[in-house]
């Protein structure tokens, strides 16, 4: 189904969403493509998603095996169509290897940095600047190196002229999340409703603290979404209600607050299947998903990335 986002042409910009929580496997990369994704094959939007993890995830949920091995082959840079974002970070950057003695860059400049992955069936674009596991050479770069090549990229007409821009970042904060945080408008902080949970969104604003100023970093929380919830009935769902009621109050008492969103996204063996399949829920026929792609629709509601009060 198509659903018409009825925000007037003229109020429409582009929004550029970082997903980040220090803690691994809470659900970024699920929450990033799936949202993606929703907005696409919902709402007709134009998204580019930007997968800023070594580990690839989001380039592996999307692309087939055969064409993620195409975009970041390393040894056939002629045989490359796209470049991928560690091409994007390294097009004009020349700097010797003080260890192994060797030259790097400038490499092969790419027309373009993005793929595109699906067409939806309203005009919806989903495209991706694939990850590549040799990011993480820009972990260890200094951030203020490279902390404004994201943004400066997405601010050029090579960017293409989607209106949601979404980065994937990995589980930590190092240069390739600072350079998402700076490209972002607003960061969104999946979180699982478990004990563990609440350690890494202090880190992350302590983080944003310390950085904010001298890298030049004006994004905001925009907030807590939970993800992997129980279903209702499962052993661990009062659990997880109480541990959810807990982070709700520790994020009210934060100064500023620290939202969390009504949305929440609920632990499901469909999206590891989704996952194997390279298929996102939005794109599935099956309506057996319906419930659980309607969360995702809550998640951009809650965002304003569509709906009236955008
Ligand atoms: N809502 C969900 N229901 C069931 N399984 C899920 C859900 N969300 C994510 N998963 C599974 O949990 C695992 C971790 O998810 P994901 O990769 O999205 O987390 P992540 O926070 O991006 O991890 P990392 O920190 O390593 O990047 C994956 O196997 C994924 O398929
Ligand atoms: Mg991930």
């Amino acid at each position: 189904m198509m659903l018409v986002d009825p925000t007037p042409e003229k109020k429409r910009r582009r929004r550029v969403l970082a997903v980040q929580n220090v803690k691994g496997g809470v659900g970024k990369t699920t929450v990033a493509v799936n949202l993606a994704s929703l907005l696409v094959e919902r709402y007709g939007k134009k998204v580019l998603l930007i997968d800023a993890d070594p580990q690839c995830n989001a380039s592996l949920y999307l692309l087939s095996d055969e064409r993620f091995l195409a975009a970041t082959d390393s040894g056939s840079v002629a045989e490359k169509e796209h470049g991928n974002l560690w091409d994007l970070f390294h097009k004009d950057v020349r700097y010797i290897d003080l260890v192994t003695g060797r030259r790097h860059g400038p490499r092969t400049s790419f027309d373009r940095h993005y793929h595109v992955v699906k067409r939806g069936t309203g005009g919806g674009l989903l495209s991706l600047v694939c990850g590549s596991a040799r990011l993480s050479d820009i972990q260890e770069m200094g951030p203020e190196l490279v902390v404004s090549r994201i943004r400066d990229w997405l601010r050029g007409s090579a960017s293409g002229d989607a209106e949601v821009v979404i980065i994937d970042c990995p589980p930590s904060i190092g240069s390739l999340t600072l350079s998402a945080l700076r490209a972002a408008d607003d960061i969104l902080v999946p979180m699982s409703p478990d004990a563990f949970a609440l350690h890494g969104l202090p880190l992350l604003l302590q983080k944003l603290d310390q950085y904010r100023t001298p890298l030049r970093i004006k994004c905001r929380v925009a907030g807590v979404l939970f993800t992997l919830y129980p279903p209702i009935g499962a052993e661990v769902r009062p659990a997880a209600d109480a541990y959810a009621s807990r982070i709700e109050e520790i994020c009210r008492a934060r100064t500023p607050p620290v939202a969390v969103f009504a949305a929440r996204i609920s632990r499901d063996e469909a999206y590891p299947q989704s996952f194997e399949r390279h298929e996102p829920l939005p794109f599935s026929n099956d309506p057996k998903l319906r419930s659980l792609v309607d969360e995702l629709d809550g998640v951009a509601r809650d965002l304003k990335l569509v709906g009236d009060a955008i």
